[in-house]
Parts: structure tokens; C-alpha cells; sequence
């Protein structure tokens, strides 16, 4: 199979954040300890894919490139696209065309924060899968805010509806996705949505419809958490702060994925750990040298 390769979405306007948003971009806010985008990134490399497209405003685009620059600081090479105007997720497909080139895909918003037991495992094994898609379902309070799973009797999918105002099942589908050299093709045939926008969930049922998507559920031990009020922000932040001050380990570090990935060697690994200086961060990344 060709080499799978990543796009992160970090595009629109994070108005539902102002006043936080208004003059740096929703996934460069920080949870925690790091900036948003580096939760996102971390699932694209333990899906063990190194080559990513980052799609952002075209105004936002300088900032991204300052915090992640060519990728080689994590052995990785990134390319950076602009998205003109928010015009839906699936329109990632068709701006990333040139640089997937036929290519399988893991898309991931980057502004989803994922945690959970065997994470690297499922998504290794979503990657592993050539033809169709992947996508992974979570249990959430209010499905209504997402796309959504319907099951029949045996418990396969049969749906996904965006935004149900009757939801058919409690599973959301995450923004995190895996999808076979064909989807730029696909996008180009799907239509926008009453609210003009090309929903992934159009692109993800002609996939269901053939029968070759796999919906993977995320069972209660893992935590996919929203970043999208103030107050969700925050809950994130003091999620990974939790973990991170009672466990003695980072959450979503690209530093020390890359070292374990074996992309940067024990000379690299310092650089960033100097980089970082006296941060508990920076203090992590070196102990890490002498493991
Ligand atoms: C988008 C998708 C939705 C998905 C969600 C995950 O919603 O349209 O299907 O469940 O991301 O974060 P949006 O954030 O654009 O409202």
C-alpha cells in the first residue's frame, strides 16, 4: 500500500471563542501545557504517518509555520495549505488533492483531543486497512452537536446524519478519519448541505453506502474532548494536567512520539529539550535522554 499521508484541518474563524480567537487561531490556543494543534498532530504520528499537510487561513498560516515549521524538529516534513474561506471539512480533500497524489489519508481537526488505552494500537490497525475508510464513534451526552451513527439490529452502521435534531444513537463520529486514495474524487461529487458547506458526512455515505466503512466505537475508557466553549477549553487543559502531574508523563508531546517512532535520534531529542528550557516540558524531554 502507499505510504498513508496526514491533513490537519486548523481552518476557520473559532468565533464561538472570542474574544479569545479574534487575533490568533482557535488551534494554537493552549491546553494546558502545548498548543492545541500538537493533540492532533501526536494521533497522526502514533498512526506512524510523517508526511502532513497542515490547512489553515491564509492569515493564520505565518503562525503555524513558526510554532511547527518544515516538520524536521520531529524527523516529519509538513506542507502548508490555505483554506480561503471555511467552506466544510471535505473541502480538505479537495485542497490536499495535489499533495496526497492518490495517496491514503488520516485526516484529524485540530482542534480534537483524544486519550485513551491502546490508542496507538487501533489507529496502527485503521491504517493497516488499504481500501475504503475508518471512522470511530464515541459515546457523547448531546449527539445532536456532531455527525451521528445509526445502527441496525446487529449492531453494523447503517447512517451517519449530521446535526440530527433526533439523534439516532448517542455515538458521535469523531473528527478523526481514515480514508483511501479516492476521497478527493469523492468530494468533487458531493453537494453542499443546506448550510453550504461540504459536511464530511456526505463524503463518509457514499463510502457507507458501498459497505466499506468501518465504524470502530471508542469505548468509556477513552476520552475525546471538546474544545469548543470557554469552559470546555478549560476542562481540556485541566484534563491533560491531571494525567500529565499524577502519571509523571506528557500527553500528546511530538518530541517524545518522534523519539519512540525512532524519527529523531538522542541529539535531536536535546535540541528540543534545550529548546524548552526549565519547563517541567524541557525536564520531561531530558529525563527522557537518560531512560
Ligand atoms: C464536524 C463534523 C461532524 C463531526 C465533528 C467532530 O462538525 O461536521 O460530523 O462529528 O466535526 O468534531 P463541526 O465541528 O464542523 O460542527
Amino acid at each position: 500500500m502507499t505510504q498513508r499521508k496526514g491533513i490537519i484541518l486548523a481552518g476557520g474563524s473559532g468565533t464561538r471563542l472570542y474574544p479569545l480567537t479574534m487575533a490568533v487561531s482557535k488551534q494554537l490556543m493552549p491546553i494546558y501545557d502545548k498548543p492545541m494543534i500538537f493533540y492532533p498532530l501526536s494521533i497522526v504520528m502514533l498512526a506512524g504517518v510523517r508526511e502532513v499537510a497542515i490547512i489553515t487561513t491564509p492569515e493564520d498560516q505565518a503562525q503555524f509555520r513558526r510554532l511547527l515549521g518544515d516538520g524536521s524538529q520531529w524527523g516529519m516534513s509538513f506542507e502548508y495549505i490555505e483554506q480561503p474561506s471555511p467552506d466544510g471539512l471535505a473541502q480538505a480533500y479537495l485542497l490536499a488533492e495535489d499533495f496526497l497524489d492518490g495517496a491514503p489519508s488520516v485526516m484529524v481537526l485540530g482542534d480534537n483531543i483524544f486519550f485513551g488505552h491502546d490508542l496507538p494500537k487501533m489507529l496502527r490497525s485503521a491504517d493497516e486497512r488499504a481500501d475504503g475508510g475508518t471512522v470511530f464513534g464515541y459515546h457523547v451526552a448531546e449527539p445532536q452537536h456532531y455527525g451521528v451513527v445509526g445502527f441496525d439490529a446487529n449492531g453494523q452502521a447503517n447512517q451517519i446524519i449530521e446535526k440530527p435534531s433526533e439523534p439516532p444513537s448517542n455515538f458521535a463520529v469523531t473528527g478523526l478519519y481514515f480514508l483511501d486514495g479516492d476521497a478527493p474524487r469523492r468530494a468533487k461529487e458531493i453537494k453542499p448541505s443546506a448550510r453550504g458547506e461540504l459536511e464530511i458526512t456526505s463524503l463518509l455515505e457514499t463510502y457507507l453506502g458501498e459497505g466499506t466503512l468501518s465504524v470502530e466505537t471508542m469505548g468509556r475508557g477513552f476520552a475525546w474532548l471538546d474544545t469548543g466553549t470557554h469552559g470546555s477549553l478549560l476542562d481540556a487543559g485541566n484534563f491533560v494536567r491531571t494525567l500529565s502531574l499524577r502519571q509523571g508523563m506528557l500527553v500528546g508531546s511530538p518530541e517524545e512520539i518522534a523519539f519512540d517512532n525512532g524519527w529523531i535520534d538522542e541529539v535531536q531529542l536535546r535540541e528540543r529539550a534545550e529548546l524548552f528550557g526549565k519547563t517541567d516540558y524541557g525536564a520531561y524531554l531530558q529525563r527522557l535522554l537518560v531512560r
